[in-house]
C-alpha cells in the first residue's frame, strides 16, 4: 500500500481556485500539498474527465448532463469564470492532463470514481488504461460506487482502492473483506472515537472528507485517522505541517 499523506487537497486547492481544474491542482502543490484528490467520469464519447456534479451548470458555462457532451465540446467550456474573473479560460481537465500536471509537480492523487449516469464499469475501464501510462504516480482510487470499486479489485488489483461512504456500516469489516478494499474513506461526522478505533485497531487505512477546521483536523489524527481531504491545505499545512504523531498507533 502506498503511504497517503496525511493532507490531501479536496477537488485540488478548491477554497482559493476553481475545484477540479488543473489551476486547483497547481495551487494546491504550491500550497505544499503532496495529493490532490479529483472527480472523474466519462464524456459521452468516453473519455475521462475531471469534473464533479452530473452536469455542467454549477462549475462551467455549459448546460445539460456531462455525459450528453462529447470531449471536443466540453473542451470548449470555461471552467474557472464561474469561480473568478482570474481564473476565467480555466478548462475542464481531462485525466490526462492530470497525471502529466502530477508527474511534474511530483504529487500523486486520490481519484474517486463518480459514474453518476455512466456506465461504472467502462469508466473503470477508461481509468485503468490512462494510469496503465502513469505507473509511477502514486494513486489511490476511491469510489461511492460498489460495482467500480469491485471492477477495479478485479482488473487492477495492483492499484490501490478505497471504499467510499458517508456512514459506516454495521457489518463493515466483512463487507471491506468482500470487496477486497485497502482503505475506507468517510465523512468525518460519521465517525466516533469508537468507531474509528475499530477501523485503525483493524489496521485499515482511514481517510475523512472534507474538513476545513484546524482543530477537528487535530481531534481526527488524535482518534488515529490516517489522511484528511480538505478544500483548503495552505491552512492545514501551515497549522499541522507534519502528520501528528498520535496517528502513529
Ligand atoms: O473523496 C472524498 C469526497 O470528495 C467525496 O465526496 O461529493 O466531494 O466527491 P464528493
Ligand atoms: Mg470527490
Amino acid at each position: 500500500m502506498i503511504e497517503i499523506p496525511h493532507i490531501v487537497a479536496h477537488r485540488g486547492a478548491s477554497i482559493e481556485a476553481p475545484e477540479n481544474t488543473i489551476a486547483a491542482f497547481r495551487v494546491a502543490g504550491a500550497r505544499g500539498a503532496k495529493w490532490i484528490e479529483c472527480d472523474v467520469t466519462l464524456s459521452s464519447d468516453d473519455k475521462c474527465v475531471l469534473i464533479h456534479d452530473e452536469t455542467l451548470e454549477r462549475t462551467t458555462n455549459g448546460t445539460g448532463p456531462i455525459h450528453q457532451s462529447d470531449l471536443a465540446s466540453l473542451r470548449t467550456l470555461d471552467a474557472g469564470g464561474w469561480f473568478s474573473d482570474i481564473y476565467k479560460g480555466e478548462r475542464i481537465p481531462t485525466l490526462s492532463d492530470t497525471l502529466e500536471t502530477l508527474y511534474y509537480m511530483e504529487m500523486g492523487a486520490n481519484l474517486e470514481i463518480k459514474p453518476s449516469g455512466c456506465d461504472p464499469v467502462r469508466l473503470c475501464h477508461e481509468v485503468i488504461a490512462e494510469l496503465e501510462r502513469a505507473r509511477d504516480l502514486p494513486i489511490l482510487i476511491s469510489s461511492f460506487d460498489d460495482i467500480a470499486v469491485a471492477e477495479m479489485r478485479k482488473h487492477a488489483p495492483e492499484i490501490p482502492c478505497g471504499w467510499l461512504l458517508e456512514t459506516l456500516p454495521k457489518d463493515w469489516k466483512a463487507e471491506y473483506a468482500r470487496l477486497g478494499a485497502s482503505a475506507i474513506h468517510i465523512d468525518h461526522a460519521a465517525l466516533t472515537p469508537v468507531s474509528a478505533a475499530e477501523i485503525v485497531d483493524a489496521g485499515v487505512p482511514l481517510v475523512c472528507y472534507t474538513i476545513n477546521d484546524v482543530e477537528r483536523a487535530k481531534e481526527l489524527f488524535s482518534w488515529g485517522v490516517t489522511s484528511v481531504i480538505t478544500d483548503d491545505p495552505a491552512k492545514l499545512l501551515t497549522a499541522i505541517p507534519r502528520r501528528p504523531f498520535a496517528a502513529h498507533r
